[in-house]
């Protein structure tokens, strides 16, 4: 069957003949993969920064952004069935018995390093016709989210940033001066009891929109910072969730901190570290600031770092990286999809740009001027 695979040692991507997988035991189910989409991960993969085979093989199958229906199961599935649509989740677990996080079924919080990572890390990835999996990395998806739900797993992202913001806010009071402390934290926006709290999303790359969109329907204010040259498109695009765009361009961290207001939690979006630690020296009371972009080394930049720290302690402020998502987090994803379809149906289909046949997969790891986000259509 086709597949799309990376040859690091080779320096080449290209569209190969890959082994059709079977089930090898009663709790695996296997799938033909429907949609998979593309990321600043993939993009880095393909260009040899990053990304590992599997011990052995030469070549690492890509994609790790999936849909796929499921076709057949082994004697002890029961969560899902044929026919079913299910994304599965990424990261899989070292083998060590001593890993806590591992050991229950917290490998985004692995501590040894030896998890293996479909389509990232030792592991082969979705963008291929058929996959095999156990039925525990499975989470099944509506039929009404079919167009969409590839967007599944960057919204994880977020959704696990999320899971850590309202962790780690519990440290402090941080409703309204208004707010009923008694209320459920996701209720309309008018009703939240973080509506005064200012969010601020770095980016409006996929990762960054799909963020500002949970963040809106969590009850913050947002604003999305962005340095994208395509002003209209996201402008557009935000005004249309009710958020507001702050382009780069045209305001500096300043003026950006300034327009917002006191700043009560960033959502970093960009894997731009200058860009990320500007905007840190503008932190306001309390505030939580999370990291989601993964940097590559530009070499060392100037930062004021008594500024930085003074605030921070000064302030009580915190800095919390954030990495993978566990599958509660695929499960609020896919929740929090299923509400912005319901709110923002166009805006939400808008955030995919571009599909592409296998054949193709590598013009949409290329192809990214003004787009948002490229799927790789393998079956429909
Ligand atoms: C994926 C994560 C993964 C991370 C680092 C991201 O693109 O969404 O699942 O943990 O890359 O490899
Ligand atoms: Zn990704």
């Amino acid at each position: 069957m086709k597949a799309v695979a990376v040859f690091p040692a080779q320096r080449e991507v290209r569209v190969i003949d890959h082994p059709d997988p079977k089930l090898a035991s009663a709790t695996q189910a296997r799938m033909r993969v429907l949609d998979v989409g593309v990321c600043g991960t993939d993009r880095d993969i393909v260009s040899f920064q990053y990304g590992t085979p599997p011990p052995g093989c030469d070549y690492l199958v890509i994609g790790h952004e999936s849909l796929s229906e499921v076709v057949e199961i082994g004697a002890q599935v029961s969560k899902v069935k044929p026919g079913d649509l299910v994304v599965m989740t990424v990261r899989r677990p070292c083998p060590h018995p001593s890993c806590v996080a591992c050991r229950k079924g917290r490998q985004d919080f692995c501590y040894t390093g030896d998890f293996t990572e479909r389509g990232i890390k030792e592991h082969h990835g979705y963008m291929t016709e058929f996959v095999v999996e156990e039925e525990r990395y499975l989470n099944p998806v509506p039929r009404e989210l079919r167009e969409i739900a590839v967007l599944v797993e960057p919204l994880t992202i977020a959704e696990k940033s999320l899971e850590q913001i309202w962790t780690v806010q519990g440290r402090l009071p941080w409703e309204c001066p208004d707010g009923d402390p008694g209320r459920d934290p996701s209720p309309d926006p008018e009703q939240s009891l973080v509506r005064c709290r200012h969010a601020v999303v770095l980016g409006a790359g996929p990762v960054g929109i799909l963020g500002a969109m949970a963040l809106k329907v969590e009850g913050f204010d947002v604003s999305v910072y962005s340095r994208s040259p395509d002003h209209e498109e996201k402008n557009k695009l935000l005004n249309a969730i009710g958020a507001r765009y702050i382009a780069a361009e045209t305001h500096s961290t300043e003026e950006m901190a300034k327009t917002v207001g006191s700043i009560d939690l960033v959502y970093e979006a960009t894997g731009s570290s200058s860009f990320a630690f500007d905007v840190l020296k503008y932190l306001g009371p309390n505030a939580v600031f999370v990291f989601t972009g993964v940097p590559g080394h530009k070499g060392p930049i100037p930062v004021d770092t008594d500024d930085i720290m003074r605030n921070m302690v000064l302030s009580n402020q915190l800095v919390v990286g954030s990495v993978n998502a566990p599958p509660q987090a695929f499960q609020s994803a896919i929740k929090h999809l299923g509400i912005f379809v319901q709110r923002w149906p166009d805006t939400i289909r808008s955030v995919i740009t571009g599909r592409f046949p296998i054949e193709h997969a590598l013009d949409a790891l290329r192809s990214q001027a003004g787009g948002v986000k490229n799927v790789v259509t393998v079956a429909s």
